[in-house]
Formats: structure tokens, C-alpha cells, sequence
């Protein structure tokens, strides 16, 4: 039986392959987006992360053309980077307000048809940043910081429902964002990867699917990163 599952910010990067990837281990896969058309032969419910009510209506389509959500990967997320001392409350309240809250709201959202099927998945994609720190980020890290204790806490919350929740922490990924960087910036991270390279989206995606798979029963609370040894485990 296939699993109905939902990858917020699911239209492009690693959302993407991540959605991409379930679909392929034959889940039926439903990704949020805000613009545009929605991929090809996913679901594509709209959706801002930053409104409740706007997320009760994404999770009830969703319900609706493919049942009750049992895998949640919260995916969707910003950073406007700047120093402190120029970083307005907004940049720093707005960015908390898409990371962190957005993934209560889904998570809240998700957990009631969980709960009541005792099984599910939650699956929240952080950052290396969130646990190494990076200058000209507090607003960003904090975000990816506090999802490590608000998944752990639900993992605790949960875990007597058979519901895992757990944390993928990705290092520095080929996407647009990486791309725009000048050929010194990326030699430079480059050169503080063990790997010695960028990671493929692909390989966020696959450990998302383990995650979310039969194989990963027993893993929850855990912060799996996947950085090429950039952040040594943490
Ligand atoms: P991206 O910018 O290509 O994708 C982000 C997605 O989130 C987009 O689909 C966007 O529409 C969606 N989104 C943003 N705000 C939203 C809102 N209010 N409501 C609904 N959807 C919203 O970024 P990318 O690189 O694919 O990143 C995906 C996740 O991985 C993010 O949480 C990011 O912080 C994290 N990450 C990315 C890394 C990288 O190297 N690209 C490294 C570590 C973590």
C-alpha cells in the first residue's frame, strides 16, 4: 500500500528530489508550493507555511486525494543573512516564523491522523549551520538549531504512537543557491569538506527515504547530517 506523504516547499531543490525520491519508493507524494505550476506527477497543493489557515487547507486536500499524511518531511525554508548589528527584528522574526514555526504548523497539523493510525514519520530538515554556527546567520542557525530540540521533544511526545520524528542535517548542496557563489567563496568551503565536494540533493533525498522507510523503525530524536564530514557529526 502506498503511504501519502507531504514535502513542504516540494516544487524545486531538495524538497524536490526529496519528493521525487518517495515517489519512487511508491509513496504517493503531495508537495506545498506558493508559485507556478506544481512538478509533474506530484500532487501539488498551495501553500505559505506562514499561515494556518492555509496549511489546514493543504493538509484537508491533501487528505482528501490521498488520505491522511504518514510521512511529513518540513522541507520549506529561507534565510535572509545578516550581521546582527544590521539585522532588523524583522529578518530575524521572519525567518524563525518560516523555519521553525512553519514546521509546528505542519507538524501540529500532521500528528492528529498519525496519532490516530498510531504510525508515522516526521521528518525535518535542519542545517550544519544549525549546530557549527555561522556569522552573518543568527536568524537562519537559530531556526535550524531549535528544530533539533523541537524534534526530539515530539520524538519523546510520540514515540509510544509509533510515530519516529527525526532531523536531517545537510551540509553544502548543489542548488541555485550554492551555484551563485563566487569560485572563491566555493573553493573555499569546499576546501573545509573533508568530502571535498558539494553534496547532490540526491543524496538528501536518500536519506530522507531511509528515514522514512521500514529500515529506520527504530531511529527517533536523532540529527542525521549529511555534509561530507563538514560538521564531524554534530
Ligand atoms: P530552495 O530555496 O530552493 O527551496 C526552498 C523551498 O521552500 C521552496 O520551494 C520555497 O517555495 C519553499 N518555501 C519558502 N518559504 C515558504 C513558505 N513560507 N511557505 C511555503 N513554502 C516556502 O532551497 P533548498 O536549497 O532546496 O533548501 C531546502 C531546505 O534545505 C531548506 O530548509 C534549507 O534551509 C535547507 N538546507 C539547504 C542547504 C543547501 O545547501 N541548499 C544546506 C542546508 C540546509
Amino acid at each position: 500500500m502506498p503511504r501519502s506523504a507531504l514535502v513542504t516547499g516540494g516544487s524545486r531543490g531538495i524538497g524536490l528530489a526529496i519528493a521525487r525520491e518517495l515517489a519512487a519508493a511508491g509513496d504517493d507524494v503531495a508537495v506545498t508550493y506558493r508559485s507556478g505550476q506544481p512538478p509533474e506527477g506530484l500532487l501539488g497543493v498551495p501553500c505559505d507555511i506562514t499561515d494556518s489557515a492555509q496549511v489546514d487547507a493543504a493538509f484537508k486536500q491533501v487528505e482528501d486525494e490521498q488520505g491522511p499524511v504518514e510521512v511529513l518531511v518540513a522541507n520549506a525554508g529561507v534565510n535572509k543573512d545578516q550581521l546582527l548589528a544590521l539585522m532588523s527584528e524583522d529578518d530575524f522574526s521572519s525567518v524563525l516564523d518560516t523555519n521553525l514555526t512553519g514546521a509546528f504548523r505542519v507538524a501540529k497539523r500532521a500528528v492528529r491522523g498519525m496519532m490516530r493510525k498510531r504510525s508515522g514519520r516526521i521528518i525535518l530538515i535542519s542545517s550544519v549551520v544549525g549546530l557549527l554556527g555561522s556569522g552573518g546567520q543568527v536568524n537562519y542557525a537559530a531556526s535550524k538549531a531549535g528544530l533539533v530540540g523541537f524534534a526530539r521533544s515530539l520524538a519523546r511526545e510520540l514515540g509510544s504512537r509509533n510515530i519516529t520524528v527525526n532531523v536531517v542535517a545537510p551540509g553544502f548542496i548543489e542548488t541555485d543557491m550554492t551555484a551563485a557563489l563566487s569560485e572563491e567563496r566555493q573553493a573555499e568551503i569546499k576546501k573545509n569538506v573533508p568530502l571535498g565536494r558539494y553534496g547532490s540533493t540526491e543524496e538528501i533525498a536518500k536519506t530522507v527515504r531511509f528515514l522514512a522507510g521500514d529500515s529506520a523503525a527504530y531511529i527517533t530524536g536523532a540529527v542525521i547530517p549529511v555534509d561530507g564530514g563538514l560538521g564531524m557529526g554534530h
